[in-house]
């Protein structure tokens, strides 16, 4: 214990399609010099890092490898993905009850070598994960950074630009709650930068009204949409990673919509895990954001806490 934390080292638990996928992102955008990928099936952790090291020559100088929990001590992240995929006939609850047990073994496995790391949970259910997590470990909430809503996010952003005809980068408009059925989208703040969308949309040409719950509910499908046509999501949730970790090494101060163990400064939601827009630096996060909704938009905030919390009582029971 006490080795100085290196900057440039994250390791990633569990070599499945998101654990590789997140790998490879890492390596491409050259966010670490060493990604160490740790898995109970260590010739696919093993396979997974020789693939990945093998495209980083003619490219950069980036040790990519297979190890153990050890590595973990001077980590700068380190990244959960473990856990099973759902399997036919198995409900949420059955898979989230398997991935309680996996995601506190191996929080039990991490701090037995980490001092006081970041952890990014990606596990699902993810905000079940993150409780877990930020429970098993001992660590500070702002240390155990769920990757939450950032996907159903972008993929709100995506469906709002292809819609509008506007760039992605300029969408403005979050997903927040659970990472879940009863995720909110938030369209009363949603704008094209500042501009709201309805209007920016009607300056573009476009006839008609959009359609928000339509687009809201395509928004939230649209990882089962991925899974029923390729079998599994993977490179979207590697960029939310991605993302967050850039956020961390860099100090960032940018505002994502992650998960965290929520406190008392949020009666409503004290006690569970669910994403609200964060500010994330190198102590992780920093501040969370109390952004404007409406009436119905908070209702709806009110409501998925509330199934998220019957849903962790139940998954812990
Ligand atoms: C996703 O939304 C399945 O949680 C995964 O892509």
């Amino acid at each position: 214990m006490g080795k100085n934390k290196n900057k440039n080292k994250i390791v990633v638990v569990g070599a499945g399609n998101v654990g590789e996928a997140i790998a490879y992102t890492l390596m491409l955008r050259k966010q670490a010099s060493d990604i160490v990928l740790v898995d109970l099936n260590e010739d696919r952790a093993k396979g997974s890092a020789l693939d990945i090291a093998h495209a980083t020559a003619f490219f950069r100088q980036i040790k990519v490898r297979k190890g153990g929990y050890e590595e973990c001590e001077d980590a700068a992240i380190i990244v959960i993905t473990a856990g099973m995929a759902r399997k036919p006939g198995q409900t949420r609850l059955d898979l989230a009850k398997s991935n309680v047990a996996i995601v506190r073994s191996i929080t039990r496995n991490i701090m037995k070598y980490a001092e006081n790391p970041i952890l990014i949970v990606v596990s699902n259910p993810v905000d079940i994960s993150t409780y877990v997590a930020c429970q098993e470990s001992g660590l500070p909430s702002e240390r155990v950074i769920g990757t939450g809503t950032t996907l159903d996010t972008a993929r709100f952003r995506y469906l709002i630009s292809e819609e509008l005809g506007a760039d992605v980068c300029d969408v403005n408009a979050y997903i927040l709650g659970e990472h879940g059925d009863s995720q909110v989208p938030v369209w009363s703040s949603a704008t094209i930068a500042g501009e709201p969308v309805d209007q920016f949309r009607k300056a573009m040409g476009c006839k008609g009204e959009l359609d928000h719950e339509a687009l809201g509910e395509r928004a939230r499908d649209s990882g089962a949409e991925v899974i029923q046509l390729k079998g599994a999501t993977f490179y979207g949730i590697a960029m939310m990673t991605s993302r967050i970790a850039e956020a961390i090494l860099s100090d960032g101060n940018t505002v994502l919509p992650v998960s965290h163990v929520l406190g008392e400064e949020f009666p409503s939601y004290r006690g569970i895990a669910f994403s609200l827009p964060c500010v994330i630096n190198g102590k992780g996060i920093q501040r969370v954001l109390d952004i404007p909704m409406d009436e119905a938009e908070k209702k709806k905030m009110e409501d998925s806490a509330e199934t998220l919390r019957e849903f962790l009582t139940k998954a812990l029971e």
